[in-house]
């Protein structure tokens, strides 16, 4: 079987690195991908909008394509590749609306009866505003906006002065409607399920490190680090994160909405269980560069299952061991990545215990350079946590390229 992988970033990376492994596959292109794939053996081809990826998959005789970025998702890609017979692996447009439209997921979480925070929806200024008037700030109160932000909808209040912001700003920058919600306090985790459009496999969970310094406050990035499994999940909330799933993806059914698809749930672990913060319709990147190395089940297999409606009955089998991903960055990631163009000097690949996951990369002179915020990740994976963040931050020592940055406490 021909694959093709879409996107360029560490998660699709990682991803087709996996499905490489598969004796299912023959050929796996990733479209466009990044000269770090190449040299880690991987193929990439320079097509990179729908029409050009369809063509190509129709000339390669590619028979499943699967998807990294939800943008990728959002697109026509699907539908053109299904009507040409080719599989394509991503949830529909529609489905998609659990991301881009928070408003939507709530709607189907509370529908489903899947533990979420509590919310109000405010159509104006006026009724937000008046909202966080009555809201008394023995607990903080998170203000969101509704659609795709960036990473930059999601305001947690603790004083009026910062929700009464929240609205004037996130109103402005995003339109209404504005949720308001309940705080949740607890720890955070990613959950990751693939699925057939009735059925799941639960391929694991991890934790993300969000900010760019240690510093909570300090600025949102598409992610730092992270490390897997989550190691506060105990049997009961394993049994929770299972039904979560399984309520989801029964009431989108019930509503002709079968999602197929990775599904990634953003969770909050409260003294009272697992909440759901939001859904996203794609794999997180970079749990993925964690997640990936652990997971000893064919993923093709498993991906050919969801396609065909198969899923039911099947297993996935991760590794016991940890894994921990490092992240490195180019100087000025998240706001503005500066000295970029700078070659990046690594060991021979070959030489590396670890895997090193490239993402904002490209290519002068036969060298790899920075291009790009997020610019490479190294994972490791160990019998425990510490052995596996050692081991991670060894290796990522031996990389370099000018105002090169990391963060210090991955994993910690
Ligand atoms: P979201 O885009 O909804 O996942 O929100 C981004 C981040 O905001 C989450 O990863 C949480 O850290 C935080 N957050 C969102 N909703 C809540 C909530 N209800 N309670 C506490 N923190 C939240
Ligand atoms: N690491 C979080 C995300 O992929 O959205």
């Amino acid at each position: 079987m021909n694959i093709v992988v879409v996107g360029k970033g560490g998660r699709e990376h990682a991803l087709a690195k996996k499905l490489k492994e598969s004796p299912l596959v023959t050929d796996l292109w990733v479209c466009p991908g990044n000269p770090g794939m190449k040299e880690g053996g991987l193929t990439c081809a320079p097509v990179e909008s729908p029409e050009a990826i369809e063509k190509f998959c129709l000339e390669k005789n590619v028979s499943l394509v699967v998807i990294g970025p939800e943008a990728f998702i959002l697109s026509d890609l699907k539908e053109r590749l299904e009507e040409k017979g080719i599989y394509c692996f991503a949830p529909s447009p529609k489905a998609a609306e659990l991301e881009s439209s928070k408003l939507f997921c709530k709607g189907v979480l509370k529908a489903a009866q899947v533990p979420t925070a509590k919310c109000a929806v405010a159509y104006s200024a006026e009724v937000a505003l008046r909202s966080v008037r009555e809201h008394d700030f023995a607990e903080p109160l998170v203000v969101k906006a509704d659609g795709l932000a960036a990473g930059k909808g999601v305001w947690v209040c603790d004083s009026l002065a910062k929700a009464e912001e929240a609205v004037r700003v996130l109103g402005t920058q995003f339109g209404f409607p504005l949720l308001l919600e309940e705080c949740l306090l607890g720890q955070e985790l990613s959950a990751f399920a693939l699925c057939d459009g009735e059925d799941f496999v639960v391929l694991g969970t991890a934790c993300d490190y969000k900010r760019i310094t240690p510093d909570p406050f300090s600025a949102n990035t598409g992610g730092m680090g992270a490390y897997s499994p989550c190691e506060f999940m105990n049997p009961e909330d394993e049994a929770a994160l299972h039904s979560i799933f399984s309520k989801t993806l029964r009431y989108l059914n019930s509503q002709n909405i079968p999602y197929q698809g990775f599904l990634f749930a953003g969770l909050m672990k409260t003294a009272k269980g697992l909440y759901v913060l939001e859904y996203n319709v794609r794999m997180g990147d970079p749990e993925t560069q964690a997640l990936m190395p652990r997971l000893k089940t064919d993923l093709a297999k498993l991906i050919v299952a969801a396609v065909t409606h198969e899923l039911k009955n099947q297993r996935c089998e991760l590794s016991s061991e940890k894994a921990v991903h490092v992240v490195a960055v180019s100087q000025g990631y998240p706001q503005t990545p500066m000295l970029l163009g700078s070659p990046i000097s690594y060991p021979a690949l070959s030489t590396l215990k670890n895997q090193i996951y490239f993402a904002g990369v490209s290519e002068k002179q036969n060298h790899l350079i920075n291009t790009g915020g997020r610019v490479l990740g190294v994972t490791a994976v160990a019998p425990t946590r510490h052995e596996a963040r050692a081991l991670a931050y060894q290796d990522l020592k031996k990389i370099s390229f000018e105002g090169m940055y990391y963060r210090e406490d991955i994993a910690e």
